[in-house]
């Protein structure tokens, strides 16, 4: 096989191959490897049916049967992507590569939901023998066939090389409107950047996904409020999210909530809701998102509920038990106008969004700061208008705001335009998580959304008695508003005296 490929793909699963026939519509010539063969043949199949004459006379995508043939296949210095389970397999085929005969200005590109901490190690293990870089990807089989969003992160010497195939294959949005396209013209921006050195990459992914599960709950109890609380069905929910898209709540989950309202199931016929089972599967991202925020100390406390609710989802078994058990409200109906209920329903959604989406740039902020990134904000919301899973409109306004001034960069929530939104539709806010708590609905995320908001815009927050009672039982010590210093109180004293730590 000819040395003149321009890329290498290793992982022929769903986002391999839809990678590989994304790249070979963008004109590069690809040769691909897997250890399952049958996973080259589909692939090869899968060319001649969409690439058509450019794969029949060009064979723009070529199949390999060895690391060896892979690396002889790809003209230097190499470009290869790894679209790999996370883990150590991404290791195993690292090293296969270097057996193979891999080169030090070889670039190994891993694709993989990779946990950021583990690219870090990787980019300094394999250093010297080729270069280790990370692009996230995001959107799924369709997106990375069709055009995901890419967040890339290592060393910037890689991006320079790897950065124009990203940009080509990655979706795009029209600069003038900020909506997607798939119209290439000198106004379509690609949803590809460069996201910082190291592991930045993948961690903006890791938040992406923790941003995903709670965008993806909010919508999930907005759904049991109007289903349980208000007896609407599927067919009448689904109008009502149909017809927020129209307007700010405008997101590509939205819009696949409304698909799986309206879905039937092939087998019985009977709406697809009733027949799924209400487990949520997790692959971990939101989970790592979760964990990571509470080492940073980041208040991303809708995020977190998100993944609570997909583990009290999981305790089918116990829940079902405890239905027997244990009483909800009596059903006294809404006691008034759904329609009001609705619409202060669908403020409370956006507010909710943009509290989760502030909690999300939050956390990166704090990451950057502790592993030294630096990251752009405004590029990063860019980036997600098109192609990821949280793409929306919200994600334009957000970019807007990091252009506009300072304040979105201490917090989302500060920026003219979103303090302003929630100001407006606060009581909007307030009233929806009361009647779900009135009427028995779990609310984790709305309800954490707006104590988040509440207390970001607390001054004064009761962790004076928090600090009291810690130093009365601990010693622990307390900080005075009015001086510098520590300080404990000899509580066990008839007097209790004041002594200062430091
Ligand atoms: C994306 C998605 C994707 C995610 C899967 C499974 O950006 O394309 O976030 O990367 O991993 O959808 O996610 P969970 O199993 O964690 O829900």
């Amino acid at each position: 096989m000819s040395d003149s490929r321009d890329l290498g793909v290793i992982g022929l699963g769903v986002m391999g191959s839809s990678l590989v026939l994304n790249m070979a519509d963008n004109g590069y010539s690809v040769a691909a490897f897997d250890l399952d063969h049958e996973k080259g043949e589909s692939l090869l199949n899968r060319a001649a049916e969409e690439l058509q004459e450019r794969q029949t006379q060009q064979q723009c995508v070529q199949v390999t049967t060895s690391y060896t043939e892979l690396l002889q296949s790809l003209r230097s210095p190499r470009i290869l992507f790894l679209s790999v389970p996370a883990g150590p397999v991404v290791d195993d085929v690292c090293e296969k590569l270097i057996d193979a005969g891999i080169q030090a200005d070889d670039i190994v590109v891993d694709t993989g939901n990779s946990l950021w901490s583990d690219t870090e190690v990787r980019q300094a293990k394999y250093k010297g023998k080729f270069i280790f870089f990370s692009t996230a990807v995001s959107g799924g089989e369709l997106g990375a066939r069709h055009g995901p969003a890419l967040m890339a992160g290592g060393d910037k010497y890689a991006w320079t090389r790897v950065g124009p195939v990203l940009e080509k294959i990655a979706a795009k949005v029209d600069s003038r409107t900020g909506k997607p396209t798939e119209e290439p013209s000198e106004f379509s921006e690609a949803c590809a950047a460069y996201i910082g050195s190291g592991g930045a990459g993948h961690y903006v992914k890791m938040v992406h996904n923790g941003i995903e599960y709670a965008d993806m709950q909010l919508i999930c109890e907005a759904f049991q409020y109007l289903n349980e609380g208000l007896e609407l069905n599927y067919a009448e929910i689904a109008d009502i999210f149909e017809s927020w898209l129209a307007g700010p709540l405008d997101s590509y989950l939205l819009e696949v909530s409304v698909a799986v309202l309206r879905q039937t199931d092939p087998e019985t016929q009977a709406p697809l809701m009733d027949v799924i089972l209400d487990m949520a599967g997790q692959k971990g991202t939101g989970r790592w998102t979760a964990i990571n925020s509470l080492e940073l100390g980041a208040p991303a406390m809708t995020i977190a509920q998100s993944v609570y609710a997909r583990a009290l989802s999981a305790r089918k078994d116990a829940r079902v038990r405890a239905s027997k058990i244990l009483d909800g409200p009596l059903s006294e109906g809404v006691g008034e106008e759904k329609q009001s209920l609705i619409e202060a329903l669908h403020d409370a959604l956006l507010c909710a969004k943009v509290s989760a989406y502030a909690q999300g740039f939050e956390l990166i902020a704090l990451a950057a700061e502790d592993y030294e990134w630096k990251i752009d904000y405004g590029k990063l919301a860019k980036i997600w208008r098109a192609g990821c899973i949280i793409r929306a409109k919200i994600l334009g306004d957000i970019a807007q705001s990091y252009a506009d001034e300072s304040h979105a960069q201490e917090n989302l929530l500060i920026s003219p335009v979103f303090a302003k939104l929630l100001s407006d539709k606060q009581s909007h806010w307030r009233k929806t998580v009361a009647k779900a708590v009135e009427l028995g609905i779990p609310v984790p995320c709305l309800s954490s959304s707006i104590a988040y908001y509440d207390g970001y815009r607390c001054e004064r927050l009761p962790a004076n008695l928090l600090q009291g009672q810690r130093d009365f039982f601990g010693a622990h010590g307390f900080q005075r508003l009015d001086r510098p210093g520590t300080f404990h109180l000899t509580w066990e004293e008839q007097q209790p005296q004041l002594v200062q730590f430091k």
